[in-house]
């Protein structure tokens, strides 16, 4: 029987969080299971730091689920298989993932809920083959957690970005100017390319199609030629030109099985080529961490409270080690074995790197056709 769980928020952090945190813990009290909630994510869980959560009177989940960011924190880049420690002065990368589950059979916790993307998905998955029961839950804006059609904090960023290429139409249309947004999206562009839709830009550069940038200043040439002297290029942060790199501002350091690339310059790199060629000025908006915080959409809310239920509901029939997923359009879950694809090697690569299995844009996805048949230049 259920007795004790505990939630993780991990990774970067979406709106919709806290949706999911309060609709675990509400399925929990209608239950009677008691519900707990680690601190900053993996590194909560290496510390043993947790609170209970609760929605009742003086409770301390109360109102959160219009409220942006995580209740109980997030980390990024904590791999705890391969986690960075002081020794003799000097960083060592050591597996700690023991200690994690010395603290989980301790302190008798039933099942732990791994919210995050496709790093945090692996280390819940290697958490299953040390003997920890766990659900994960899906999360990320950049929509690319494989198995599923839709991660909570999407649909909010989306339309975030639409909502700023809005600003960035009266205002480039006002001066003549190529006006290009940067959105995120390390490696699939779900965020360039819908917002590009939703905003009615003229140019997505995702990281799925390497670009051609001479592609995108025709199409806006053409547009120029036909008295349309500005045009809006959306940007995805991963987006490369053919044969060339992402655009990387800094390396960090932070071990095996994360992501040590802080992308940027993307945009920038864009705006200056496509100034250059098509004589129209260029300016390009960043946008950020924006993409992240603040409330969620009513969408947002919905998925997440969607998600959040089913997974206590899998905890309640002991369905455990597999995620919370949409397919076909329905709630359902898959093991998490098949979330990390080959990606099997405990702890070796994990995190938000090329060789994990995200889910990318296809080519004959219907956001792909669409763009193509209204005539948004994909740079290729
Ligand atoms: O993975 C989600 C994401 O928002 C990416 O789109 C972005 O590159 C990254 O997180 C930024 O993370 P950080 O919080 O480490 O800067």
């Amino acid at each position: 029987m259920l007795r004790r769980v505990a939630i993780l928020a991990n990774g970067g952090d979406v709106s919709g969080f806290n949706a999911v945190i309060r609709a675990i813990i509400k399925t929990a009290e209608n239950n009677d299971v008691e519900c707990y909630g680690f601190i900053d994510g993996y590194r909560g869980l290496l510390k043993n730091d947790y609170v209970r959560l609760c929605t009742h009177a003086t409770g301390n989940a109360i109102g959160i689920l219009p409220k942006g960011g995580s209740i109980i924190g997030s980390s990024t880049n904590a791999n705890v298989f391969c986690y960075p420690v002081e020794e003799n002065g000097k960083i060592v990368y050591k597996d700690l993932s023991e200690q994690c589950v010395e603290n989980i059979k301790k302190d008798e916790f039933d099942c732990i809920f791994t919210l995050g993307g496709d790093g945090t998905q692996k280390s819940a998955r290697d958490f299953t083959l040390r003997g920890v029961n766990v659900i994960g839950v899906p999360k990320t804006i950049d929509n690319d957690v494989a198995c599923t059609e839709i991660t909570f904090g999407y649909n909010t960023a989306v339309s975030v970005a639409s909502d700023a290429i809005d600003r960035l139409h009266t205002t480039g249309e006002t001066h003549h100017r190529i006006m290009v947004l940067e959105v995120m999206g390390r490696y699939a562009g779900w965020i360039a390319l819908e917002s590009a839709i939703a905003g009615g830009a003229d140019v997505a550069l995702i990281p799925e199609i390497p670009y051609n940038i001479n592609k995108a200043a025709e199409k806006i040439i053409n547009r120029k030629n036909r008295g349309k002297e500005f045009s809006i290029v959306v940007v995805a942060e991963g987006a490369k030109p053919i044969g060339g790199e992402m655009s990387v501002e800094a390396v960090r350091n932070r071990g095996k099985g994360v992501d040590n690339n802080k992308l940027g310059g993307a945009g920038q790199r864009v705006a200056k080529e496509l100034q250059e060629l098509t004589g129209l000025e260029a300016r390009c908006t960043v946008l950020g961490y924006m993409q992240r915080g603040g409330t969620p959409t009513a969408f947002d809310r919905v998925l997440s409270t969607k998600y959040g239920a089913k997974a206590m509901e899998l905890a309640l029939e002991g369905k455990f080690n597999v995620l919370t997923v949409i397919k076909d359009g329905r709630l359902d879950y898959v093991p998490l074995e098949e979330v990390v694809g080959n990606n099997k090697e405990i702890g070796a690569v994990s995190g938000n790197t090329a060789e994990s299995n995200i889910r990318r844009v296809n080519m004959d996805h219907d956001l792909v056709k669409t763009a193509r048949h209204i005539g948004i230049n994909l740079g290729d």
